[in-house]
């Protein structure tokens, strides 16, 4: 049976050439980066070099570059480091964050856990595209807000935000601005100095690069506190043991992306546009996300009457593997959040389909999973009380 990979918004294979600029340091070049002999030194200048690869990815400084363990770890760091250094004020005149009701948990459980602290946050809401709209912004900027956390583009439906109106704001007001940019980057060209970013979010695995890797942009001269006490690593922000092999494979990653993207973009929107417009002649079958202000490899849709973890199965059983776009957590079933927020019912939001490419896809896996899939819709509405 053929075998489609259609969910690189969740995770990325490594590329080849990453593969091979890390193995050397799990066996080879092992050494400790933080040790004084030659072994450990080998293991210093690798990173140095990953960290002005990721440096140049978003036109940063290499020494505003600090190593995590991936998406999650970088933006808990960035919220939570921003505020506990803020920490004498919390609670006092209700010392405050504004970010938006579409972020991945990873920002939404950090604010979340901060208003336990003491700290207050406001969630933005979006339009039906998932927009933030930064004249709501502006409104809610108050004499005690100390950051904006805004995604570069959403996990689910693909909406690029206003980085740049929202930049120019924050940067109006002197108000830190962090941006998860864990989907965005090698999709978008990033320039952290042009969009006046402050802290800004990588993951490795979703750029051809390892899993348990990722690294955070802090601009030079904020302060923030560290989650993770111990023997000081990454200038005290993080302590542990360099991950060398993963750090070199997101260095490699960053350096890749950066000479790939125009080809990688230009390869995606094809494959996404048709992707669109083969299966949008599905009956009752509609976009979600910005038509045109959506990431180049993002494909995002609801069927009216559909299951969307039933369609998803029955993708996998024909070799396609897409996603719901995390339209349920697992357990209890609830609708996605971002769908909640850019205005569907809980029942719209069930029936989605999250589909996103990337480099190694091909005009193959999009004409099959466009061949594929209304019959397995037609079927399953087959089975469905709320069809028809
Ligand atoms: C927007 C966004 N932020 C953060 C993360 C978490 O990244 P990681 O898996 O590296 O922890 C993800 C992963 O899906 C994501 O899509």
């Amino acid at each position: 049976m053929k075998k489609v990979y259609m969910d690189y918004a969740s995770t990325s294979p490594v590329d080849k050439e990453v593969l091979s600029e890390m193995l050397p340091y799990f066996d080879k070049i092992y050494g400790n980066a933080s040790s004084i002999h030659n072994f450990g030194i080998k293991a210093f200048n690798a990173i140095e070099v990953a960290r002005e690869h990721v440096g140049n990815f978003i036109n940063s400084n290499s020494d505003e570059i600090i190593f995590t363990s991936g998406g999650t770890e970088s933006d808990n760091l960035a919220i939570k480091g921003i505020a506990f250094s803020n920490k004498d004020k919390r609670g006092k005149k209700g010392y405050n964050i504004i970010t938006s009701k579409i972020e991945h948990p990873a920002v939404l459980e950090s604010c979340k856990h901060l208003e336990k602290l003491g700290f207050t946050v406001k969630y933005l809401p979006v339009d039906k595209f998932g927009l933030i709209n930064p004249n709501d912004l502006e409104e809610a900027i108050s004499n005690n807000t100390f950051l904006v956390s805004i995604m570069f583009a959403n996990n689910e439906i693909g909406t690029i935000e206003p980085i740049d109106e929202i930049g120019k704001i924050t940067k109006k007001h002197d108000i830190l601005f962090h941006t998860d940019a864990v989907q965005a980057i090698g999709k978008v060209a990033i320039d952290v100095n042009k969009l006046n970013i402050d802290l800004l979010s990588i993951s490795s695995h979703k750029i051809y690069g390892p899993k348990g890797c990722g690294a955070l942009y802090i601009r030079k001269g904020v302060k923030l506190q560290t989650l993770a006490h111990g023997g000081g690593h990454e200038k005290g922000l993080r302590s542990s043991t360099y991950n060398t092999p993963g750090i070199v494979g997101l260095g490699k990653a960053c350096e890749l992306g950066k000479k790939r993207m125009s080809k990688d973009v230009s390869h995606l929107i094809n494959l996404r546009d048709r992707l669109i417009n083969g299966i949008q002649t599905i009956e009752q079958c509609y976009l979600n996300g910005h038509p045109k202000k959506r990431l180049a490899n993002n494909a995002h849709f609801r069927f009216i009457a559909i299951e969307g973890e039933s369609l998803n199965l029955m993708l996998d059983d024909r070799g396609i593997a897409a996603s719901t776009g995390s339209a349920c957590s697992s357990e209890k079933l609830q609708a996605s959040h971002v769908l909640l927020a850019i205005g569907l019912d809980p029942a719209e939001a069930h029936g989605s389909l999250r589909l996103t490419l990337g480099r190694m896809s091909t005009k193959d896996d999009v004409e099959y999973v466009v061949s594929v899939l209304p019959d397995i819709v037609q079927n399953l509405r087959n089975m469905s009380p709320l069809w028809n």
